[in-house]
């Protein structure tokens, strides 16, 4: 039973993303020369007010990839009775649609109706990582926005607590292997982490385990001072590593310790080829850099929309 519900899931999920169709880096060469300018100084922009926004603007491309496809599902707003991706579970630290918003409108104020919303996504989040001091690649554009974003399907986002297995599964319906899960997770070297995400490793782990054995005892007692069990302090959580603004390399250093937060990084260490990779990329900032820009370029290309959309936040 479960393994025909997968191999049902798994199909259903082919026939609703591909990969790469139409994707090219000069897509809009004839029709809006000054697009990549124009989100660059957009993003930087908003980078000067406010250091999140690069963590913010990678972690919604992820989101917006993950499910139909990179087609701004993440950016609609809720219409109507309709409750939207943005406003279903995993929505802790969705944040920073005001910079696409703003892109968006300068774009539009440049090319009218011709740049979607998800490449304009996806040229934020490779401008997010530049700024914040990460690699830079070339963005294949050429994307279309969907008209259709529920919040019922943030499910087939991977959780927090996943094991190995589940989130090879879940990457593998996407057509990513599990080298881009390595690489794509060093993601976690930006941003921050509400306590409900990591709870489940530092009370009632299992059985036998108040605390996940796997984390760090030290690191582990300091969580649980910034996260008692049934705290109600609202936004209370931990940074994902000491320079949580930076872009490198630091949280495969800390997989290594036991010091990241989720038991999904942890889970890295699990398998001999997983393992290798971010022992690889701990001692190597370069060799994470590469692939890290490799592996975005194949997750910004699963496509799945229709249309150009006129705003972001809604169909037109
Ligand atoms: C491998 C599966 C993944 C899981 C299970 C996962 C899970 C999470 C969770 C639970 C949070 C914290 C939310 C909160 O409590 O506020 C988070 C934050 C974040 N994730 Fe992931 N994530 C995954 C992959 C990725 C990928 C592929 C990227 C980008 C390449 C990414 C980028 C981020 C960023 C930047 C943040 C911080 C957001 C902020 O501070 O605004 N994650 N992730
Ligand atoms: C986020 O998701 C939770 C749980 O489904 C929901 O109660 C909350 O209203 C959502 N937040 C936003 C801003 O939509
Ligand atoms: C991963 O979790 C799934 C679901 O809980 C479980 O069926 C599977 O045995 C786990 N795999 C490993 C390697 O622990």
């Amino acid at each position: 039973m479960a393994i025909a519900v997968a191999v049902f899931s798994s199909l259903l999920l082919c026939s609703v993303f591909s990969l790469g169709d139409a994707l090219s880096s000069n897509y809009y060469d004839k029709t809006c020369p000054s697009v990549e300018d124009i989100v660059t100084n957009v993003v930087k922009e908003a980078f000067t007010e406010d250091k999140t926004v690069p963590a913010a603007l990678l972690r919604l491309h992820f989101h917006d990839c993950f499910i139909r496809g990179c087609d701004a599902s993440v950016l609609l707003d809720k219409f109507g009775n309709s409750k939207v991706e943005k406003s279903g579970p995993p929505n802790l630290s969705l944040h920073a649609f005001f910079v696409i918003d703003n892109a968006k409108k300068a774009v539009e104020a440049a090319c009218p109706g011709v740049v979607s919303c998800a490449d304009i996504l996806a040229l934020a989040a490779r401008d997010a990582v530049v700024l914040a001091g990460g690699p830079t690649w070339y963005v294949p554009k050429g994307r279309k926005d969907g008209r259709t974003s529920l919040a019922s399907e943030t499910r087939q986002l991977p959780a927090p607590t996943f094991n190995l297995s589940q989130l090879q599964q879940s990457f593998s319906q996407r057509g990513l292997n599990l080298g881009d899960l390595v690489a794509l997770s060093g993601g976690h070297s930006l941003g921050f982490s509400h306590c409900s995400s990591f709870q489940n490793r530092l009370h009632n782990f299992d059985t036998t385990h108040d605390v996940d054995p796997s984390i760090n005892p030290s690191f582990a007692a300091s969580l649980k001072r910034v996260c008692p069990a049934h705290s109600q302090v609202k936004n209370a959580g931990s940074n994902m590593d000491p320079s949580p603004t930076m872009f490198d390399n630091t949280y495969y250093k800390l997989i290594l310790q036991g010091k990241s937060l989720f038991s999904s990084d942890q889970t890295l260490l699990t398998s001999p080829s997983t393992k290798k990779l971010v022992y690889q990329y701990a001692g190597s900032k370069k060799a994470f850099y590469e692939a890290f820009a490799k592996s975005m370029i194949k997750m910004s290309s699963i496509t799945g929309g229709q249309e150009v959309r006129k705003n972001c936040r809604v169909v037109n």
